[in-house]
């Protein structure tokens, strides 16, 4: 590994190869992670890294592009073919900034958009004070029912009605159910607005069409690379062929510089990989341990938010352990299992504290964890949760859990030999 970096730079060498022996060791169950196959590790690598441009393929502004516009045309071809959509720009940096391409696509400063709320599962790109857009267009937020912790669409329809957006998005970080797409798309023709499908932690199991598309509905679907897809850190975006003009400048010149031919490289494999067998297995298996995973927290008295989940989050209300999101996510840090402090709806703690945690099973599935495994790390978590200060009982679930994910090996062994 890290051949030559090893060699002149042992002292960062020593810290990427510290977090490959964090990554073999811990339970990942961070939602928005997964890990990487060796050819996305392999083609970020690549010498594409060294090619600049700036362009389409065919339109760009540097010479010496033939192979760059090979691997972006295969990029593209692929990954319209994954996603049976009509066009894709396949050049953004991350999954924010493809939602910053299409706020450029459409919409002039001052635009209303209408998003889900931050603390009920929405993301930061869709208009927290604490993200920039908020200071160029007028957001107003729906969220969730807060009986059934699903969103309410009529509260949407009312909003959009009062409102007026030009934008409506769909989509979010922390929800853990199937959005109505086919009831947004009428909610927004109803209102004459555009509707944007933020599929970032969703388009692995869309992709291996183990949950429904939002493609067909949407005038725009965007994504993160590195989530339930497991691809390399990118994002790209989908729309129909009409707005392909106005997605295109938008994202060059007018929100990005240079492409990232390596991560185009990576995403190309990305897209192969959805379409493939093994793919769409590790995704049915991602769903059905969440599922699983859902009910056997229920049986040792946490509560899951909405009652269950349809993807590859679980969210998880941790009041009935009387510990907090900030406490408990520490606490599994600590004994090898990383998941993430979360906001519940109608949350009475605040987001750097939280009443919740979100679980995500993307990870730990494409390693082979199934219901046995799902099993022992909920038995681990309840220890965790009713023995918060116990360090003898921490330090038994720390080698239970090492134990464990010591039989699924992250990559081949071999891979990394020297
Ligand atoms: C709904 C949603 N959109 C966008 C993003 C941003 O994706 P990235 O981290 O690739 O920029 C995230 C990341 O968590 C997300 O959850």
């Amino acid at each position: 590994m890290l051949k030559t970096t090893k060699i002149t730079d042992p002292e960062l060498y020593s810290i990427v190869a510290n977090e490959l022996e964090r990554q073999k060791y811990n339970i990942e169950m961070i939602a928005s992670e997964s890990s990487a196959p060796t050819e996305i590790l392999e083609l970020m690598g690549s010498v594409f890294l060294n090619k600049t441009e700036e362009g389409l393929p065919g339109k760009r502004y540097q010479a010496g592009s033939q192979h760059a516009d090979e691997v972006e045309n295969l990029c593209i071809e692929r990954g319209k073919k994954a996603f049976g959509c009509e066009y894709i720009n396949v050049q953004s940096y991350s999954g924010a900034t493809a939602n910053y391409t299409v706020f450029n696509a459409i919409l002039e400063p001052g635009d209303k958009i209408l998003a889900m709320r931050l603390d009920h599962g929405g993301h930061l790109t869709h208009g927290s004070p604490a993200n920039f857009v908020s200071k160029i267009y007028n957001y107003k937020h729906y969220g969730v029912d807060l009986e059934t912790e699903i969103i309410n669409y009529d509260d949407v329809e009312e909003k959009a009605i009062e409102f007026q957006p030009k934008l409506i998005i769909a989509g979010a970080s922390a929800y853990p159910r199937l959005i109505d797409y086919k009831r947004m798309r009428e909610i927004a023709d109803k209102v004459g607005a555009y509707l944007m499908v933020d599929m970032a932690h969703i388009s692995g199991l869309v992709g291996a069409g183990v949950i429904p598309s939002p493609v067909p509905y949407a005038d725009f679907c965007t994504s993160s690379c590195s989530k339930t897809i497991c691809g390399p850190r990118g994002g790209f975006v989908m729309c129909k062929e009409k707005y392909a003009k106005a997605l295109n400048r938008a994202t060059f010149p007018g929100t990005l510089g240079s492409i990232q031919l390596n991560g185009i490289a990576a995403k190309a494999n990305m897209f192969k990989r959805v379409m493939e067998p093994e793919f769409i297995a590790t995704m049915e298996r991602v769903l059905d341990n969440a599922k699983f995973l859902a009910k056997e927290l229920e049986n040792r008295g946490f509560r899951v938010v909405s009652g269950g989940t349809d993807n590859h989050t679980v969210l998880v209300d941790l009041r009935p352990k009387k510990i907090t999101g900030k406490q408990f996510d520490q606490a599994l840090e600590s004994i090898g299992i990383t998941v993430n402090k979360n906001t519940i709806p109608n949350d009475p703690e605040s987001p750097f504290v939280t009443s919740g945690i979100r679980i995500g099973l993307t990870a730990v599935s494409e390693r082979g964890f199934a219901h046995n495994e799902i099993s022992e790390v909920a038995d681990i978590m309840k220890m965790v949760a009713e023995n918060i200060d116990n360090e003898d009982i921490l330090q038994e679930c720390k080698k239970q859990g090492r134990s464990l994910i010591s039989k699924f090996p992250l990559y081949p062994e071999e891979y990394f030999e020297d």
